[in-house]
C-alpha cells in the first residue's frame, strides 16, 4: 500500500547509537528501505544547538555514519547523507522561517523543556528547531517519516509549515508527512537504571552502546538498578528488574527468560546470576554489529564515497523542491 512513498528520518549526532536508537529507529529505516524511496541522514545541524565541542561533532558524524551502515543500511537502496551537506535545506528552512511564529515556536514542548534545562542557553535555532525538521521533511516532499513518539509534536509543526506554504502560495509542493512505525506500540527500550527509557541523557551507565566492548557491557550490567529481591512467592516486580525482564525479552532466548520468572516467582532468584546472563546475552546479540562498526570506522575511503554519493542522490531531489519552492515564492532570476 505505502510502496514507493517518500521516507525521510534523522537521528542527531550526540554520541554513539545505542540500543534503543537501533531497535527504536534504524531497525524501523532497514525495514522501510526494501519498499519505500528512503532518505536517512545525520542530523549535524540540530546538534549545534547545544553547542558541541567541534572534534567531537566532527567524529559523532562518522561514527553515526559507520553505524548506519553496520546495522544494515545500504547505501545501494537508500539515500544516506549528512544534513549539512545540503544547503537546499538550509534555505528551505530560511523560508519557512518567515511563515512561523513566535508564539506557536514558544508552545512547543521539546523548547520549553530545553530552555527550563538551558536557561543560560535559549538559542534562536532551539526556537527554530522544528521549523529546520521540517525543511528536512519537506526538501524531499516526505510521506512518511519514522520516528519515535517523543517527536510526533515536531511532526505535527512540519505539517503545519507544509500546508501554510501551500495554502499562501496556493501551490501543493508538500505532501502531508506522517509519522510511522512498523507495528502498533512504538517501542521503548527500558535503560538500566531503573528509570523509563533508555537515553544518553541518563548517563552512559544507562544505555548499552552497539559499540560497546563485552568488557563495557558485563561492566553497565553489574551496574543495573535492582532491589534487594522478592521475599514472599509472586511479588510484585520493581522497575528496575522488570528493565531487565524487558531486556531479556529482546536479546536472550524465550527459555532463559522463563528460567529467571519462574526464580524471581519463588524467590529463588540470583540478581548476580541474571546480570552476568543478559551481559553475555548482548554480548553474544550486539557483536557482529560492533564488529561491522570498527572495520567500517577504519575505512575512510569507503565513509567518504558513501558520503558523497549519498549527498549527490539526496541534492538531486532536494534540487527540485527547492526551486519550486522558490519560484512559488517569486525568487527567480530574470537575468
Ligand atoms: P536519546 O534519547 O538517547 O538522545 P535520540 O533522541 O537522539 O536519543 O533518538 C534518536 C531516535 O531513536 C529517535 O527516533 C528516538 O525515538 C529513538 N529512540 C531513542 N531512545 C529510544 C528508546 N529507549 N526506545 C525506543 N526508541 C528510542
Ligand atoms: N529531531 C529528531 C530527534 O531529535 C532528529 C531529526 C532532525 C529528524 N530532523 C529530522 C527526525 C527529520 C526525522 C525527520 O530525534
Amino acid at each position: 500500500m505505502s510502496q514507493g512513498k517518500t521516507v525521510v528520518s534523522g537521528i542527531r549526532p550526540t554520541g554513539k547509537l545505542h540500543l534503543g536508537n537501533y531497535l527504536g529507529a534504524v531497525q524501523n529505516f532497514i525495514q522501510m528501505q526494501h519498499s519505500h524511496n528512503c532518505y536517512f541522514f545525520i542530523a549535524d545541524y540540530h546538534s549545534l544547538t547545544t553547542h558541541p565541542n567541534p572534534a567531537d561533532l566532527h567524529q559523532s558524524v562518522k561514527q553515526v555514519l559507520a553505524e548506519y551502515l553496520a546495522c544494515g543500511l545500504d547505501p545501494e537502496k537508500s539515500t544516506l547523507y549528512i544534513q549539512s551537506d545540503l544547503p537546499q535545506t538550509a534555505e528551505l528552512y530560511l523560508l519557512l522561517n518567515m511563515h512561523a511564529y513566535m508564539g506557536e515556536l514558544e508552545r512547543v514542548s521539546s523548547f520549553k523543556e530545553k530552555a527550563r534545562t538551558q536557561p543560560n542557553n535559549i538559542n534562536a535555532g532551539l526556537l527554530t528547531y522544528p521549523v529546520l525538521m521540517a525543511a528536512d521533511i519537506l526538501i524531499h516532499a516526505a510521506d512518511l517519516v519514522p520516528v519515535g513518539k517523543d517527536q510526533e509534536q515536531h511532526l505535527e509543526m512540519a505539517r503545519t509549515f507544509g500546508n501554510r506554504f501551500n495554502r499562501i502560495y496556493q501551490t501543493n509542493l508538500f505532501p502531508e508527512p506522517q509519522a510511522f512505525n512498523y507495528g502498533k506500540e512504538l517501542i521503548k527500550i527500558p535503560g538500566l537504571q531503573g528509570g523509563g527509557k533508555m537515553s544518553k541523557s541518563d548517563g552512559e551507565n544507562n544505555v548499552i552502546n552497539l559499540i560497546d566492548s563485552p568488557e563495557e557491557i558485563r561492566k553497565k550490567l553489574s551496574r543495573a538498578v535492582t532491589d534487594s529481591g522478592p521475599q514472599v512467592p509472586n511479588s510484585e516486580v520493581s522497575t528496575g528488574v522488570q528493565n531487565l525482564f524487558d531486556l531479556m525479552h529482546l536479546v536472550s532466548q524465550s527459555s532463559t527468560l522463563e528460567h529467571f520468572k519462574q526464580a524471581y516467582a519463588d524467590c529463588s532468584i540470583r540478581y548476580g546470576d541474571l546480570k552476568k546472563q543478559l551481559a553475555e546475552d548482548l554480548i553474544i546479540y550486539l557483536s557482529p554489529i560492533r564488529e561491522k562498526i570498527t572495520a567500517i570506522l577504519e575505512d575512510d575511503a569507503y565513509l567518504s564515497k558513501i558520503a558523497q554519493m549519498g549527498k549527490d542522490k539526496a541534492a538531486e531531489s532536494a534540487d527540485k523542491t527547492i526551486t519550486a519552492a522558490r519560484s512559488a515564492i517569486g525568487i527567480q532570476r530574470f537575468y
